[in-house]
């Protein structure tokens, strides 16, 4: 049973998705931390909600010493003996030497269709872009930002009337299917990119 840590910054409600699929029958997976770098983020109240250990690593305490603050990460993860990390809604950028040694064991969930769009505000590029096709993606980590191989992915057609907000909150309820599938699978080492529409 492989022990599954998830790193939040907010309101975690891909998080609490990855936890209700985790809680249930049949999984390879165990959640053993919700992890935040915002103190009082609402996602941490929800996971203890749900029985599962939390902690924070208040990234501010730390200034500009990122590694100081990258290794507090690292000993919170040690310490209940994580085996996967699941990035969900985590807005802190995490370097080389981090992502190294947990490379091949760390997801994040980006809303766009990687390649396209890395970085923020995806949903309001897409719209200045008049693109017609938008959505999420899971992928591993690497060194570089949301970038890595791709697990996963869900689509949806824009429409006319679509905001950056109405996006938004339509690819968040795609997030919300694609995540939990693609972490059962990879659990099960399942790497076969899966796409949902
Ligand atoms: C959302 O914008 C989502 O698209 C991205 O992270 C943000 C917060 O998600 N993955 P969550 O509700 O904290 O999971």
């Amino acid at each position: 049973m492989k022990r599954v840590a998830i790193l939040i910054s907010g309101g975690g409600s891909n998080m609490v998705k990855l936890l209700e699929r985790l809680l249930g029958s049949g999984q390879h997976g165990a959640p053993c931390l919700v992890l935040s770098n915002v103190p009082g983020a609402p996602g941490l109240a929800k996971a203890a909600g749900l029985g599962v250990p939390t902690a924070c690593v208040d990234h501010r305490t730390f200034g500009a010493d990122r590694l100081a603050f990258e290794h507090r990460l690292d000993e919170e993860l040690v310490k209940v003996q994580t085996d996967v990390i699941c990035l969900a809604g985590f807005m802190r950028v995490l370097s080389a030497g981090f992502v190294a040694k947990w490379e091949g064991r760390m997801l994040n969930i980006h809303p766009s269709l990687l390649p396209e769009y890395p970085g923020l505000h995806t949903h309001r590029r897409v719209i200045e872009a008049g693109d017609t096709q938008h959505g999420c993606s899971v992928h591993r980590v690497t060194g570089v930002l949301d970038e890595g191989p791709i697990l996963g992915q869900a689509r949806l057609e824009v429409r006319a009337e679509d905001t950056a907000e109405s996006l938004a909150r339509r690819v968040l309820e795609l997030e919300h299917r694609l995540y939990p599938a693609v972490l059962e699978r990879f659990l099960r080492d399942d790497f076969e990119p899966l796409v949902l529409s």
